[in-house]
């Protein structure tokens, strides 16, 4: 993001990280790159777990209570990675407490929560940011000048997430996760309307493949988009065990645009196609060793007329791009790109789309 270079000398921001588990190590790993920021105190119930994580990441203060952690003075900045319906109430806590925050996603499983974390951000004058990683991925970023710029007038876009990994911990609970819907394909979501626009209307289907889940695993949006764009998203988590893959694509009255896979990648190839005037180019994957790479350069199908451009596709680095974000928007004294109202705009959507689910009916967001 621009001027984030005017950022490199400035004294590092001390983080504490509110939840360690599986997320937490992408976080850690953004606020360790780069030297703009420490990990100075981290916090689990579980104290063991805290205990590594401190160690591995260099933290000299561990807490099983976040309440304790929000009072040390030598925390500039939260970051919390817990389940979603604990989102709110620390959030609102650590801003009382003067802290800058940066929560995972959903922002919250309301929008009353989401107002009040809004609220007591701005009385506490502190940031407030939610992760939504992939509009840091450059491939999406990309993706979103090809859609303005190179495609003609947007017409449709499709995107898709395909799980076999049934969820078997918190995020069965829509009690506490607020669903499959809000708590994973959200993603998909926030890179529809990143590419398409502002969403006006929603229509969905939810549906569970075994009745005894508490939450759906099934989920068919249709998405009306300013100026007549529209859009699809089909997601399930109930594929063959182990599939994990997204993908996203946008068809204009000129060009077609594809985001073949974030976290992973079902038919693998380059992480962006770019169809225009009877000519694909493609972008390599940075990652790529370069024998692979010379692999696939020297063989695209004849017809396609490849050419490849190199882009940063590695999931992980999206929560670099964030985190460098969160900590330059603190320093510059600016509203982050996704802020409290982006964060409540996409809880509103996809509750829209529960709503639409429970009654049947289009709802206007
Ligand atoms: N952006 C992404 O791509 C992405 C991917 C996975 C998860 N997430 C989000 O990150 C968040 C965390 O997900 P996860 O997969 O890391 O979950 P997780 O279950 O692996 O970790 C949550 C941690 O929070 C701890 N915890 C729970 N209650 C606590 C409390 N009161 N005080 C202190 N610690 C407590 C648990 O002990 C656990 O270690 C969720 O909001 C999830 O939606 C985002």
């Amino acid at each position: 993001m621009a001027g984030e270079t005017e950022c490199e000398n400035a004294k590092p921001l001390n983080v504490g990280i509110i939840g360690l588990g599986t997320i937490s190590n992408n976080h850690a790993h953004g606020f360790m790159k780069g030297g703009r920021s420490k990990i100075t105190a981290v916090c689990d119930l579980y104290e063991d777990l805290a205990k590594a994580r401190a160690e591995k990441w260099g933290a000299s203060k561990i807490f099983t209570d976040y309440k304790a952690l929000l009072k040390d003075n030598n925390v500039d900045a939260v970051d919390i990675c817990l389940p979603p319906k604990l989102h709110a109430k620390v959030a609102v806590e650590a801003a009382e407490a003067g802290k800058h925050i940066l929560t995972e996603k959903p922002m919250a499983l309301t929008l009353k929560d989401c107002d009040a974390m809004i609220a007591a951000a701005r009385k506490n004058n502190v940031k407030l940011m939610v992760t939504h990683n992939q509009l840091f991925y450059p491939p999406h970023q990309e993706a979103r000048r090809l859609v303005a710029e190179e495609i003609g007038k947007p017409i449709t876009s499709t995107s898709i997430l395909y799980g076999g990994m049934p969820a078997s911990d918190w995020r069965c609970d829509p009690k506490i996760s607020g669903g499959f819907m809000l708590e994973a394909v959200i993603h998909r979501f926030y890179v529809s309307r990143f590419l398409m626009g502002e969403v006006k209307r929603v229509s969905c289907m939810t549906a569970k493949s075994d009745p005894d889940l508490l939450c759906e695993d099934k989920v068919m949006v249709n998405l009306e988009f300013e100026g007549g764009r529209h859009g699809v998203i089909n997601a399930n988590r109930c594929g063959p065990f182990g599939l994990w893959d997204d993908r996203t694509e946008v068809v204009g009255e000129d060009g077609m645009v594809i985001v073949n896979g974030v976290e992973d990648q079902i038919i693998g190839g380059p992480p962006l196609l770019h169809y225009r005037n009877g000519m694909w180019r493609s972008w390599c994957n940075t990652r790529m060793p370069e024998e692979a790479k010379d692999q696939f350069e020297s063989k695209p199908p004849e017809e396609l007329k490849l050419t490849t451009y190199e882009l940063d596709d590695d999931f992980n680095n999206t929560f670099y791009y964030v985190t460098r974000h969160f900590v330059d928007s603190i320093i510059q004294n600016k509203t982050p790109f996704v802020s409290g109202e982006e964060g409540r705009r996409l809880v509103q959507i996809i509750q829209a789309c529960y709503e639409s689910a429970e009654k049947g009916k289009v709802i206007d967001v």
